[in-house]
């Protein structure tokens, strides 16, 4: 994978920019904060019948919304623009500022070098023993007809894959457990802090903040579990523990003991929640669309001869991968993100100034009208390769694009398919009767409280 670093063509002089216009809908006082608040995906979904770059009034705080393609695009690839911005923020009280996900400058440019081998094209298959043990061990834990809870199935699958492929990580069952308990809470309470951002409130001793408190402090406990345990091992695999353990910096010195803990924190706790919300949104698609679900299992049949789906069978998978592409179209795990401009730039013909907060979201952009035929059907097959090149540039880009591109996109997709092969192979899905699909929106989005019955074929 290369980390894509290219300059948008500067078409308009800079006399000829335009203040974005101010989107409608804006209250005195709280602006268009109370409709973030109260239906974000609506809310964002609806911007760009106001422009293409909006602004919106977050109570005294002005922020840039972007609703095209093709300026979502230009954002990612223009140097003008850092991560930083509300969800930066949140994120760092988690992740730590010293981690990939969070750094900028020199800093993350040397730390995408050591965790991009990890994650090459030609590194997926040597994780190809373990993804297809785990994805079959997942269908053997199942008892037809008995619900299964598709949170904590979802979690502890993401995570004991994430952690057994790049930390080497064994007997992660209870760890995925915690991981999947304290991350919940502590996304929510991220969430909550960034839509209303009280301040000081959040430190008073109510019993959310308390356990929103205590998520935090299991989950940098867990990672320091992890690194002390390697450490005492005194083994070193060739995996990306090792390489965050022996990476240098600039002046070859030994990276510090913040920065290599907040480097696991940022690569397993997105690598978790990410897929263990795609895996849910899958799983709930597969319940939704019984067709597609069938045509799933008729073609891993046909390509695996009835044998258990193995790595190499993936690439074949077209199908499979078309249900995964829709189902990340339609529920985008990451809804939404952030930048922060770093000088007076411009973005299209929009003019914007150094220090604005801009912000996107991949869920209003995969779902516009615009860009896609029957915009809100569930159809696999537009991702066929004579339907494909009707999508427009930048139109779905979930795992997004430039310096910040999810290093782990061929990992993800190779999880997933076998994850959605090995279980459609064995079982249909329906609902449980206490099921909950509704949408909860955090910072990622998840369904509420999935919980399905495996049926046999
Ligand atoms: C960054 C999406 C899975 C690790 C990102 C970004 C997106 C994304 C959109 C860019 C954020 C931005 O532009 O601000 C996804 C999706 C996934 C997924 C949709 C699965 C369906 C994973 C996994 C891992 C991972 C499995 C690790 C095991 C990271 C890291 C970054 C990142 C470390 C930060 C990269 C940087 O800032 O240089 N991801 N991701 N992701 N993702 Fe993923």
């Amino acid at each position: 994978m290369t980390v894509e670093s290219v300059q948008p063509e500067a078409s308009v002089a800079p006399t000829e920019l335009r203040e974005p216009p101010l989107a409608g809908g804006a209250v005195p006082v709280f602006g268009h904060g109370l409709q973030l608040v109260r239906d974000p995906l609506d809310f964002m979904s609806s911007l760009r019948a106001h422009g293409d770059i909006v602004r919106l009034r977050l109570g005294p705080k002005t922020v840039y919304a972007v609703t095209t393609p093709e300026l979502t695009g230009a954002l990612a690839l223009s140097p003008d623009f850092k991560i930083d911005g509300p969800v930066w923020e949140s994120l760092v009280g988690l992740l730590g500022e010293e981690g990939v996900a969070t750094a900028n400058g020199p800093r993350h440019r040397r730390q995408r070098r050591t965790i991009q081998p990890a994650f090459r094209m030609d590194a997926i298959p040597g994780y190809g023993p373990i993804m297809e043990e785990e994805a079959h061990a997942l269908t053997e834990r199942w008892r037809p007809g008995a619900p299964i809870d598709c949170t904590s199935e979802s979690f502890r699958v993401a995570v004991r894959m994430a952690a057994r492929c790049l930390l080497r990580g064994e007997f992660m069952d209870e760890r995925a457990e915690r991981l999947s308990t304290d991350l919940a809470t502590v996304f929510r309470g991220m969430y909550r802090r960034m839509v209303v951002p009280l301040g000081p409130l959040y430190k008073l001793p109510f019993p959310a903040n308390r356990e929103f408190n205590r998520a935090l402090a299991d989950l940098h406990l867990l990672v320091d579990e992890i690194v002390a345990e390697r450490r005492a091992s005194g083994q070193k695999p060739d995996d990306l523990l090792t390489a965050l353990l022996e990476a240098k910096d600039d002046n070859g010195d030994p990276i510090g003991e913040q920065e290599i803990h907040d480097q696991v924190v940022a690569i397993i706790t997105p690598g978790a929640e990410t897929i263990a919300s795609t895996i849910m949104w899958l799983l709930q698609a597969l319940a939704e669309h019984p067709e597609h679900a069938e045509k799933v299992r008729a073609e891993v049949e046909s390509v695996t001869g009835g044998r258990p789906v193995g790595f190499e069978h993936v690439r074949s998978l077209r199908h499979t991968n078309n249900v995964i592409l829709e189902a990340i179209r339609l529920r985008p795990a990451v809804w939404i993100l952030t930048r922060r401009a770093t000088a007076d730039t411009a973005l299209g013909e929009y003019r914007i100034p150094a220090g604005a907060d801009i912000i996107y979201s991949p869920y209003a952009i995969q779902r516009d009208a615009r860009s896609y035929d029957r915009h809100l059907d569930f159809d696999p097959d537009r991702w066929l390769p004579e339907r494909a090149g009707e999508v427009p540039k930048y139109a779905m880009s979930p795992f997004s694009v430039g310096n910040r591109k999810c290093p782990s996109d061929h990992f993800s997709m190779a999880q997933l398919s076998l994850i959605t092969a090995a279980i459609t192979a064995k079982y249909r899905f329906e609902p449980a009767e206490d099921c909950d699909d509704s949408v909860r929106v955090g910072i990622t989005l998840r369904p509420d409280n999935l919980r399905l019955r495996p049926l046999p074929w």
